[in-house]
């Protein structure tokens, strides 16, 4: 997935100027009303819907329609304007609006009308601008079987759940066609291009989000004034045509997630590129020296296709980049070839898995408006530079696996980047020493802090608890000794703790089962920067993705686990596996009834299991096994659901999935330690099949 950015200015200047276009009409009008028949036909049209959205109290039949709520008209009365957007409208749309021969601009956006969409409407002999986008609307869009011109000019159909073919000939007596948007249905078959013949001023099509088939088509060269192509999300194969290369009025070119193949050799001809999103292709190739002559771009998303060779130092020439998401692909050399100063627009910067060599280049530091900057997974080696403190917009840092050395220095230089809120930055360091010091200063906006997998030494330091902020703290595959400290449940935000794979050692402390944001409901924070892949396919977008976890998993913790646990009703995921633990499962774990993982397995865990754990509805995954556990598992509910595997190693367990069945004595025994009433029927079913099976 990539950040799609749309322009905020323009969307707001659109519904300002049209607010201002309704209130320049609506002030000029003279004093004579509407037709009874224009009236009627409106009027035909808030009848038919299920849900006028309280249109009524100004729509009335005893005044004139033209000063009705959205409604404008021009200065001989008749009806020009129905713009009814986001005004909660519900039901079908009425083709008696079809009857206003005067209507030229129709807007029924972001309501929740369904059904078809009137023929009358598409193919009016007035309407130039016809809008109908997040909606309900279904059904196909008939194929025009007329030879009279038609005025269309702007059509919006996105966002609604029309399906089938989309029409193709059509088009040909739509001469006036400037902006067709279908994105975001279920249209299938190929992309017409009639328009591209027929209609000299078209400039717009935007048929992303749909089921688009077969080859981008080479027809596209005749729609010569396109200045916005769109086509992402379809199921597009083949090679990006050439034709494609002479659209040379393209500003925006976006054809992310289809099959397309071929290289981006022609791409320098499309001087006027804006935006420019080829993610999630299979295209190949370098990218070519020509691409600095594009001196318009301001987003290249290449990101997530097979794209190789070094990145050119002409990119330095497209000084208006603002993202540069090349992610997943296989570029190579040196990053320094490219001269990032020369990009003080850069806000993102993308290159997570590739194969980019030498050092992090200087040049980045001086992309002061820098916000995320990923270079992960890439053969990236050294040590952070001072530098780094230059951005000081940087929310968002991934530097995971990067043989990176010096983690003291690297979060000393980290700890200036004040408002850095992500930082992801395990697998590096291999062996160093936690900084334990306290010159480990700054990172109050900090969030997520990843440090996981560096095989650190030392105790869990003390500065982590000045990170008042944070959310979500990896330290798991380290070596990190000493016992977790009691300043834990003073980071009220903290709800997701991975400590697994260290050393530590004591007792499971208070503190940590007195954690704020385990045994509360979380607040949504803000959203990440850039989507962070937690594996190829799966992608968290802000902080909360990570599930309430506390994960003590493989380590030397030794005691009972405490019966405080049961407070922690946040949790989703509770790891204890592979400590020393003793003692019984406390019966207040049945009380963490939002539990979806519970491993508890290889400790040294006594006693029965406690029935009352088939009150953990959400259970999908459970291990108890490799414990000295005793008596029968439950023959019924959530924990009857489990295989073998969960129960495996407890000699003293008994139950239908293990080879150790109950006898009857432990059945007795199962039913006396509880009182609930579905578990005393079962027995009685189970003793009852005893017996008969006995005489
Ligand atoms: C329809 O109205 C919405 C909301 O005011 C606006 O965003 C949109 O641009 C309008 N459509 C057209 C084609 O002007
Ligand atoms: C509107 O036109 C339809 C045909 O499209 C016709 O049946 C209907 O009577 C007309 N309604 C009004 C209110 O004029
Ligand atoms: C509106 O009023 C006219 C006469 O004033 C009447 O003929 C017509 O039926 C009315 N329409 C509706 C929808 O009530
Ligand atoms: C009203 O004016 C429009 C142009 O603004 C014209 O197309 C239409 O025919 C006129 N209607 C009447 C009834 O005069
Ligand atoms: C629908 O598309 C048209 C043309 O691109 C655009 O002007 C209009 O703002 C869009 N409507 C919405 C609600 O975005
Ligand atoms: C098409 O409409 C969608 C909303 O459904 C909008 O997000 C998109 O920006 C529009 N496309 C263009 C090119 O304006
Ligand atoms: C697609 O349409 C659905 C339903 O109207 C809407 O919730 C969703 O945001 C739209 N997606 C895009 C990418 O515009
Ligand atoms: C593009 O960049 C190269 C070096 O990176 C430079 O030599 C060349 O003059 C630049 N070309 C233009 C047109 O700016
Ligand atoms: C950084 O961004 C701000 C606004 O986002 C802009 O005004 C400023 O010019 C940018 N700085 C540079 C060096 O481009
Ligand atoms: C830091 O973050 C705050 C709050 O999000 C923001 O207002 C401020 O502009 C940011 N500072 C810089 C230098 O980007
Ligand atoms: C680690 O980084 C700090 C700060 O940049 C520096 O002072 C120190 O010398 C570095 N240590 C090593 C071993 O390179
Ligand atoms: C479970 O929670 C309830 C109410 O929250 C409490 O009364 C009860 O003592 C708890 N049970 C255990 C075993 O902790």
């Amino acid at each position: 997935m990539k950040l799609i950015c749309n322009s905020k200015a323009s969307r707001l200047a659109i519904p300002i100027l049209g607010f201002a276009l309704v209130l320049i009409l609506s002030l000029a009008s003279p004093t004579t009303s509407c037709t009874e028949q224009e009236k009627s036909s409106l009027l035909q049209f808030v009848a038919e819907l299920s849900d006028h959205g309280g249109l009524t109290s100004s729509w009335k039949n005893d005044t004139d329609c033209c000063k009705w709520e959205g409604v404008a008209c021009s200065s001989n009365r008749t009806v020009t304007d129905v713009s009814l957007a986001a005004r909660g409208l519900q039901g079908h749309i009425s083709p008696s609006l079809g009857n206003l021969t005067g209507l030229l601009r129709l807007n029924l956006s972001n309501n929740m009308l369904s059904g078809g969409l009137p023929e009358e409407l598409v193919y009016s002999n007035s309407i130039i601008v016809l809008d109908v986008s997040f909606n309900q609307l279904n059904g196909g869009l008939q194929e025009l079987q007329s030879s009279t011109l038609r005025p269309l000019q702007v059509l919006n159909i996105s966002s609604n759940f029309f399906t089938g073919r989309f029409p193709s000939t059509t088009w040909e007596v739509m001469k006036s066609l400037v902006a067709l948007n279908a994105s975001n249905n279920s249209f299938t078959g190929q992309i017409p291009t009639m328009y591209c013949v027929s209609a000299p001023s078209f400039a717009l099509l935007d048929l992303s989000y749909n089921q688009f088939s077969g080859n981008v088509p080479p027809g596209l060269r005749n729609c010569s004034m396109l200045t916005s192509l769109s086509a992402g999300s379809n199921n597009l194969s083949g090679n990006l045509p050439d034709e494609l290369f002479n659209l040379i009025l393209l500003e925006h070119l976006s054809f992310p997630n289809n099959q397309l193949e071929g290289s981006l050799s022609g791409i320098s001809k499309l001087k006027n590129l804006v935006t420019l999103d080829l993610g999630g292709n299979n295209l190949n190739g370098n990218v070519p020296d020509s691409i600095g002559e594009l001196k318009r771009l301001e987003e290249l998303h290449l990101d997530h296709n097979n794209i190789s060779g070094e990145l050119p130092s002409t990119l330095s020439n497209c000084t208006n980049l603002m993202i540069i998401d090349l992610k997943s692909n296989s570029f190579c050399g040196e990053l320094s070839n490219v001269n990032f100063s020369n990009l003080p627009n850069l806000k993102i910067l993308d290159l997570l898995r590739n194969n980019f060599n030498g050092p992090i280049p200087e040049s980045i530091y001086s992309c002061s408006n820098l916000t995320a900057l990923r270079l992960s997974s890439n053969m990236l080696h050294g040590q952070l530079s001072e530098s780094i403190g230059n951005l000081k917009s940087l929310t968002f840092l991934s530097l995971v696996n990067s043989s990176i050395s010096n983690i003291t220095g690297a979060l000393q230089i980290l700890g200036s980047c004040r408002n850095l809120t992500t930082l992801f930055i395990g697998h590096n360091f291999f062996n160093e020493a936690m900084p334990e010091d306290d010159t480990i200063d700054g990172f109050e906006n900090l969030q997520v802090l990843a440090l996981n997998h560096c095989s650190l030494s030392g105790n869990i330091p003390f500065w982590l608890s000045k990170l008042r902020n944070l959310e979500v703290l990896l330290l798991y595959g380290n070596q990190l000794t000493g016992s977790v400290p009691d300043w834990i449940n003073s980071l009220n935000f903290l709800f997701h703790v991975n400590l697994s794979n260290n050393s530590l050692i004591g007792e499971i402390p208070t503190a940590l089962v007195d954690m704020p944001m385990l045994k509360a409901d979380k607040i949504a924070s803000k959203a990440f920067e850039l989507p962070v892949y937690k594996s190829q396919s799966r992608q968290f977008r802000m902080p909360i993705s990570f599930s309430t976890t506390l994960n003590l998993g493989m380590n030397n913790f030794s005691g009972v686990i405490p019966e405080e646990i049961g407070q922690l009703k946040a949790l989703l995921s509770l790891f204890l596996g592979y400590n020393k633990l003793t003692g019984p499962i406390p019966q207040s774990i049945c009380n963490l009834t939002n539990l979806e993982a519970l491993d508890l397995s290889s400790n040294h865990l006594t006693g029965a299991i406690p029935t009352a754990l088939n009150n953990l509805h959400f259970l999908s995954k459970f291990n108890i096994s490799n414990n000295d556990l005793e008596g029968p598992i439950p023959t019924t509910g959530q924990l009857s659901t489990f295989p073998s595997s969960s129960f495996d190693g407890n000699p003293k367990l008994c139950g239908p999935m293990l080879a150790h069945h109950c006898d009857l004595a432990e059945a007795i025994f199962s039913a006396k330690h509880k009182g609930d009433k579905v578990e005393k029927v079962i027995f009685a079913i189970a003793f009852g099949a005893f017996f008969c099976v006995g005489v």
